[in-house]
């Protein structure tokens, strides 16, 4: 039988070439720790740690390789920036579209007093941008908004609530779990002040890793969610004062940031345009084979439009049990899904698929067209029965 992968979202598969040889490389011949040890090969760790910050700075404009932070994920960054941030009598603005990743943290601020502000979205899940803006007041202190939905892709206005975070005063945080690698994405440019990234998703990097990106404003504001060794300045029993050690306590994950090298190497060796292009028709083309089926039982989530959305796309077997409904598309076609809520609850209320979840098909650079004609085939049989 063959094997269809199409949990991208969740995290992607296959990996760039290179990433397992790098991370194997790291274990076997290099081993060693950074900034904890004083010979070659400590030095020349460190030197291709700072080589993957400077790339990821470039390649998202940060304003400074030292304010790339690495962390052990996205939830993590997402976690420093609102734990580090927001206090009790604070206002956060925030969508229903986010994951869990930033609601159980805002539900835990929630609970120490921190004023929750929802920016509303239409059942397609996208921003209402004037409702929005209306609520962006200037006491608001910091607007989070994931940059695309990982239940059905729909992407966020991220530019136009940039701007006016900025023409108002608000800080600004990306959640770019499903966006990082294929979107281009300029954190001076778009105005964002803080942005979290796993390198495991669109990177196509390993587990384990993330970044967390900073303007010097927030940099300096942040207080450090977790605080520890960093090799530097031992005589102090405060943080470092100066990026990234401030944030970044404790060993890296140095396979991981080999392993994320090699990804960042394959992409650069790519024409990412293209690579956008592509992506951009796979989901056309598992938008439109979906729809077809829209007749027959089968609600086709999002605004259906690959324009506007990432490759993520999630449908509803109407009448079906959607749990029932990708058991059977492994056990009987190999096409592996995930079903249920995706850790957005309120997406799912948004989007008018609470409590029932969806079956979500995500691609990646590895999917290929015909992947998604067998997936056509298998949904078509699960629907005629
Ligand atoms: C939109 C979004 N935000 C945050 C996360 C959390 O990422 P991680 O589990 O890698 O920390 C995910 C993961 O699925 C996600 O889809």
């Amino acid at each position: 039988m063959r094997n269809c992968y199409f949990d991208n979202a969740a995290t992607s598969f296959p990996k760039a070439p290179g990433v397992a040889q790098a991370m194997a490389d790291y274990l076997t011949r290099v081993g060693c720790n950074v900034g904890r040890g004083d010979y070659q090969s400590a030095y020349a760790a460190a030197e291709r740690v700072l080589e993957v910050r400077e790339r990821l700075a470039r390649r998202f404009g940060a304003p400074d390789p030292r304010n790339v932070i690495f962390t052990p994920g996205c939830t993590y960054g997402l976690n420093m920036v609102l734990k580090g941030l927001l206090r009790p009598g604070d206002k956060v603005a925030a969508s229903p579209m986010e994951h869990n990743a930033v609601l159980r943290p805002l539900r835990q601020l929630e609970d120490q007093g921190v004023e929750i502000l929802w920016l509303p979205c239409a059942d397609t899940g996208e921003l209402l941008t004037d409702q929005a803006a209306e609520r962006l007041t200037a006491d608001v202190k910091l607007c989070v908004l994931t940059h695309a939905s990982n239940v059905c892709g729909t992407r966020m206005p991220i530019e136009a609530v940039g701007k006016l975070c900025r023409e108002r005063g608000i800080l600004f945080c990306v959640d770019a779990a499903q966006s990082a690698g294929f979107l281009p994405l300029d954190m001076g440019a778009m105005g964002i002040d803080a942005m979290a990234m796993p390198a495991h998703k669109g990177l196509l990097g390993p587990q384990g890793l993330g970044a967390l990106l900073l303007t010097d404003a927030v940099a300096q504001v942040l207080e450090p969610l977790v605080s520890g060794g960093t090799g530097s300045r031992s005589d102090l029993l405060e943080m470092p004062p100066f990026l990234p050690d401030r944030l970044e306590p404790g060993t890296l994950n140095l396979p991981g940031i080999y392993g994320l090298g090699a990804a960042l190497d394959w992409w650069e060796g790519q024409d990412a345009a293209a690579l956008r292009h592509r992506e951009e028709r796979l989901t056309g083309h598992l938008i439109a084979r979906l729809c077809e089926y829209e007749e027959d039982g089968l609600r086709v989530l999002g605004t259906k439009d690959e324009k506007k959305q990432v490759g993520v796309v999630s449908v509803d077997f109407l009448g079906k049990d959607n749990a029932a409904c990708a058991y059977r598309l492994e056990r009987d076609f190999g096409i592996q899904t995930r079903c249920g809520l995706h850790c957005a609850p309120l997406a799912h209320r948004t989007l008018g698929t609470y409590p029932q979840g969806t079956v979500r098909f995500s691609v990646g650079p590895f999917t290929s067209f015909e992947d998604i004609d067998y997936v056509q085939g298998a949904v078509a049989e699960l629907l005629a029965e």
